[in-house]
């Protein structure tokens, strides 16, 4: 059974390839969208195209390691339009760089205090008022590189892993308060954030093709909503089979860096 269709939606990331996907997918009249970014003139482009199909559209440009900035803000929607549908989807990669130079430190910080951080500051913020309410959904954007830590994205895929085991916990702990927690873990998008990442992208899907496949496990409220399907068996499998022999595979894959 799907769940009540949601009328206030925030998006994290929404001047970014999934975000504005997702958001073009749930623009309609009726729906209050709540769309952040950190480029102003990108955001502002998103909203207009969310406005033309009926949307109304609140924006903030802010960055989100920000914390004190985004508690304030969520403050504000808590009190305001507590959203029923929240995507964290805001997110940065790196990668170890060219001739197995490693990662820099200030990349790493960057990468933790957003993918990590904020993130858990988004729903922290969001979860006490979604808990008086007894109504909520949080989906947070992991990715398949949370199944098994690939060589050429280390903190990434750690930033990842850390997601999908804080949004599993966080469904069980907010089931019985009537909140639901997903972990979206996607293979390959089309983005600048892909087009940066060394390896092959094997099974490469649109923005718009994973936010139709996001939005529609949302609505069934799937725990785990992982695609496509070849990948997120083959990453699965990295994950439970003895890790030499996975460690084996990813360098024959080509991701060993
Ligand atoms: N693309 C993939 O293959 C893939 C696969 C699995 C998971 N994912 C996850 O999906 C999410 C979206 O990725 P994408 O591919 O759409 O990437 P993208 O096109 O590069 O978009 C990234 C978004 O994050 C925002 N952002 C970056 N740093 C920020 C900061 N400090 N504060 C606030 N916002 C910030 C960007 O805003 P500005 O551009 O305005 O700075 C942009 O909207 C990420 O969490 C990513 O890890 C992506």
């Amino acid at each position: 059974m799907n769940l009540t269709p949601p009328a206030t939606i925030l998006i994290t990331g929404a001047t970014g390839a999934i975000g504005c996907a997702l958001a073009g997918y749930y623009a309609k009249p009726g729906v209050h969208l709540i769309l952040q970014g950190r480029n102003a003139e990108t955001l502002a482009k998103t909203a207009d195209a969310c406005m033309a199909q009926g949307a109304e559209v609140s924006t903030r440009a802010m960055d989100l390691r920000d914390i004190p900035a985004l508690q304030q803000w969520l403050a504000e929607i808590s009190a305001t339009c507590l959203p029923d549908l929240v995507i964290a989807n805001a997110g940065m990669n790196t990668n170890n760089g060219p001739g197995r130079k490693g990662e820099d430190w200030p990349d790493i910080e960057a990468l933790l205090d957003l993918n990590i951080k904020s993130t858990i500051a988004l729903v922290n913020g969001l979860v006490p008022a979604m808990r008086r309410r007894s109504s909520g959904q949080l989906a947070l954007l992991s990715s398949l590189a949370a199944f098994y830590g690939l060589p050429v994205t280390p903190s990434y895929c750690a930033s990842k892993a850390a997601i999908k085991a804080y949004g599993e916990a966080m469904r069980g702990w907010l089931a019985r308060d009537g909140v639901h927690v997903n972990v979206v873990m996607p293979g390959y998008i089309k983005s600048d954030m892909c087009d940066g990442m060394p390896g092959p992208k094997p099974f490469l899907m649109t923005p718009e093709q994973a936010a139709r496949i996001i939005a529609k496990g949302l609505a069934k409220n799937r725990a785990r909503i992982s695609f496509p399907f070849p990948l997120n068996i083959g990453t699965w499998l990295l994950a439970v089979f003895p890790a030499a022999w996975s460690q084996r595979f990813v360098r024959l894959l080509n991701y060993g860096g």
